[in-house]
């Protein structure tokens, strides 16, 4: 997957598309919407009048109602590929574990309402797909005890179809993409910052490729609807029927058994063992000023801003964390003022610890433990003037570049260090430090890359102080499959640290 993507990077650049497949969904979504607006405009709910006009759409208005019938159908295709490429990443990536069940469990009803209404906006064009569409789906649900006679049954012959079933079929078609828009609001809701638009450039870019499609190949019907001839072939839309042809292969029963299992599947994907459970972040309150910057920064609105508890005399409010929303990233460590090992820890209250503390911190990667790290593998015969290498658990992995003089601290995202451990790190003796996250645009938890850029850049706060040397810090964007690029980084920071004219590595 990497790999492709990596493809694609060559190409696009930061828009590539595989970074941005949740917003593409939602940009769909919105020519569907619009596109559909114009549609209801001439479309006539009735047998006859359903397949009339549509034709007309197509033949007579080409220009403008044929654009618009092909950016629908073709905007709602693409919606199923982008979902189904999103999902897919978000599974083999591990990104539906933990506090993001929640996205994947809201994503199950996203996927069952997109497909309905696809399906219901086929059967309404009333040609032979859309016969085919209500011959086979009746006789699916016919096999479920719920209706008192079967359904089939109205479409034995022409005169069973009457017009009210093209009535219902249109506000089926109105009603079920707002539930949808309602089950997307929903998905994203744990989601800070969620984009729900791609960028300008890649928006463009899409609708140039849809408009351009629907001239060259614009949407047509197959042959108008008749009961009394079945139809022998038919041009199907795979993204939406690719399971039509089970139900003619295997009995209904099995395919509603198949149904049940996925459905099953997918909900209980999110608790299945697998996955190593980090503690969540906690809040030490003596260390906390209230300043917001951690609710600010956290990806998963996991940090509530709320009335002080500890009648502080100066502080009115304190983080708290919202543990089932919590990803375990750190972000908020690296973003707390007070993650700072410069604090002189020895001045402190005797009330307080004598050991760094944080307002917020990660139980298994604590800020005093970043600090002994730090001192340790800096500390000692032989080991200044090192390079420290701090990376990530989701970018390349750091461990293979082990050597006397590079120094490894990996923590679960970048944007977890925060900016003072970096002149910390100089000053404990680091000839320099290479900071390694996940390639660009594509952080594994959202932000990281982009805050700590941004806080060494003193565009965010924490910044990074002016009088460190910038010259001494080196950036890695990779994924594990860009082992090399870290090498090459390593090399390049290596070479700028002590002159190309040093062999010694
Ligand atoms: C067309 C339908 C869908 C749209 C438009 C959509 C859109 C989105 C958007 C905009 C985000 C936030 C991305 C970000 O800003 O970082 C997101 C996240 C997510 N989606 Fe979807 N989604 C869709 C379907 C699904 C489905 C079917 C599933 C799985 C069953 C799913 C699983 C997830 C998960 C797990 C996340 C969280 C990812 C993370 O935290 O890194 N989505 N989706
Ligand atoms: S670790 Fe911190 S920043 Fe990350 S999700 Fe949890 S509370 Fe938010
Ligand atoms: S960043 Fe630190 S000090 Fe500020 S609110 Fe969060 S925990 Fe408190």
């Amino acid at each position: 997957m990497y790999a492709i993507e990596a493809r694609f990077n060559a190409v696009f650049g930061e828009y590539n598309p595989f970074y941005h497949l949740g917003d593409l969904g939602f940009f769909f979504f919105f020519i569907m919407f619009f596109s559909g607006v114009y549609l209801f405009l001439y479309y006539e709910p009735t047998v006859r009048g359903s397949y009339n006009q549509l034709q007309y759409l197509t033949r007579d208005q080409w220009y403008l109602g044929g654009i618009m019938r092909s950016l629908h159908r073709y905007a709602a295709d693409a919606m199923v590929v982008v979902m189904a490429l999103h999902m897919l990443r978000e599974l083999v990536t591990g990104r539906f574990r933990g506090g993001r069940w929640f996205s994947w469990i809201t994503g199950v009803p996203v996927l069952a309402t997109v497909y309905l209404t696809g399906i219901v906006g086929f059967w309404m064009v009333w040609d032979k797909l859309g016969q085919f569409i209500a011959v086979r789906t009746s006789e699916w649900l016919d096999w479920l005890p719920v209706f008192a006679s079967p359904m089939a049954r109205n479409f034995l012959t022409n005169t069973g179809v009457t017009d009210p079933l093209f009535r219902l079929l249109m506000i089926m078609h109105i009603g079920l993409p707002l539930f949808l828009f309602i089950f997307l609001m929903l998905h994203i809701k744990r989601i800070s910052r969620a984009r729900i638009l791609p960028p300008r450039a890649l928006m463009l870019g899409t609708l140039s490729a849809l408009v351009l499609l629907a001239l060259v190949q614009p949407t047509v019907s197959q042959h108008r609807a008749n009961l009394s001839v079945a139809p022998n072939i038919l041009h199907l839309d795979w993204f939406y029927m690719f399971f039509y042809p089970l139900m003619q292969s295997w009995s209904m029963g099995a395919v509603w058994a198949a149904l049940a299992a996925v459905t099953a599947l997918l909900l209980v994907l999110p608790w299945l063992p697998g996955a190593t459970v980090e503690p969540a972040a906690i809040v030490n309150l003596d260390y906390c000023s209230g300043c917001g910057l951690c609710a600010d920064d956290c990806p998963y609105e996991a940090i509530a801003m709320q009335a002080r508890s500890d009648g502080h005399p100066l502080f009115l409010q304190e983080a708290s964390i919202i543990t089932d929303n919590c990803v375990r990233c750190g972000i908020c460590t690296g973003a707390c003022p007070s993650s700072n090992p410069f604090r002189r820890i020895a001045s402190e209250p005797l009330h307080r610890a004598r050991a760094l503390k944080s307002g917020i911190e990660m139980p298994n990667h604590n800020v005093e433990m970043l600090r002994r790290q730090v001192e340790r593998s800096l500390a000692g015969d032989g080991k200044a003037g090192r390079i420290l290498l701090v990376g990530c658990e989701h970018s390349a992995d750091i461990e293979t570049h082990a050597a006397a003089d590079v120094a490894l601290l990996r923590i679960p995202c970048i944007g977890m260090l925060p900016p003072a451990f970096i002149e910390h790190a100089l000053r404990q003796g680091a000839a320099g430090v290479l900071l390694a996250g996940c390639r660009k645009g594509d952080c594994y938890h959202r932000f990281g890359d982009a805050w700590l850029r941004l806080r060494l850049n003193n565009e965010r706060r924490p910044m990074l102080r002016r009088s460190v040397d910038r010259s001494r810090i080196g950036f890695c964007w990779a994924s594990p499959a860009d082992q090399q690029h870290l090498y090459s980084a390593l090399e390049s920071l290596y070479h700028s640290l002590h002159g190309r004219s040093d062999n010694g590595r």
